[in-house]
């Protein structure tokens, strides 16, 4: 039941989204509801930020590669990520917010460019955050939900995070 409401309490918010304006510049915000709780999300996910902090997976690996932690704790995970190719520098926010029985995690991952006029970035944005949460296991926990779309993350439909 739990499940049930967070889900929907995330939908409307996605749905908001929806309806506001595009971003400005390149940025993107991700919800995820996830039945797992939330310290094991954050462990996952600081521990994947530091597999991914050096150059050597930009050649083989797409984006996986030259994240920097410059933050975590139970509530919030900070870190940065720089393009491979242009050398272009994102900030990350995660919010994590448990239920009240601990059992599911509501994560929220925010990216943007710190280059303000960087308007278009082929969803880079998104798979800045997306490949964090794959590449730690978490898209594969069972009833996995996520919200995105073109209006919460710049050219969503059109990333390739095997790519980008
Ligand atoms: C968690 O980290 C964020 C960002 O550094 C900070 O604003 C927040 O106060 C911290 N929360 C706790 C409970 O330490
Ligand atoms: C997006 O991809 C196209 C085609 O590969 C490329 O020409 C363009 O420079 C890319 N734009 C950004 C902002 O990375
Ligand atoms: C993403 O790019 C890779 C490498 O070019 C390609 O193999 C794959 O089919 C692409 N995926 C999608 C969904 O377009």
């Amino acid at each position: 039941m739990q499940g049930k409401f967070w889900f929907l309490a995330t939908l409307v918010l996605g749905t908001c989204a929806f309806f506001a304006a595009q971003p400005l510049h390149a940025q993107c915000k991700v919800i995820w509801v996830l039945k797992v709780p939330c310290l094991k999300v954050e462990e996952a996910l600081v521990n994947q930020i530091q597999q991914w902090t050096t150059s050597a997976g930009c050649v083989t690996e797409g984006e996986k590669c030259q994240y920097e932690l410059i933050s975590a704790n139970h509530t919030q995970i900070i870190a940065k990520h720089t393009t491979a190719l242009d050398r272009n520098v994102d900030i990350m926010h995660f919010y994590l917010k448990s239920d009240i029985l601990n059992l599911n995690c509501r994560l929220v991952g925010i990216s943007a460019s710190q280059n303000l006029e960087r308007v278009h970035d082929n969803g880079t944005n998104y798979c800045n955050i997306y490949n964090l949460v794959d590449g730690s296991g978490l898209t594969s926990v069972p009833e996995f939900k996520e919200i995105s779309n073109d209006w919460m993350c710049t050219q969503r439909s059109i990333a390739n995070c095997t790519l980008v």
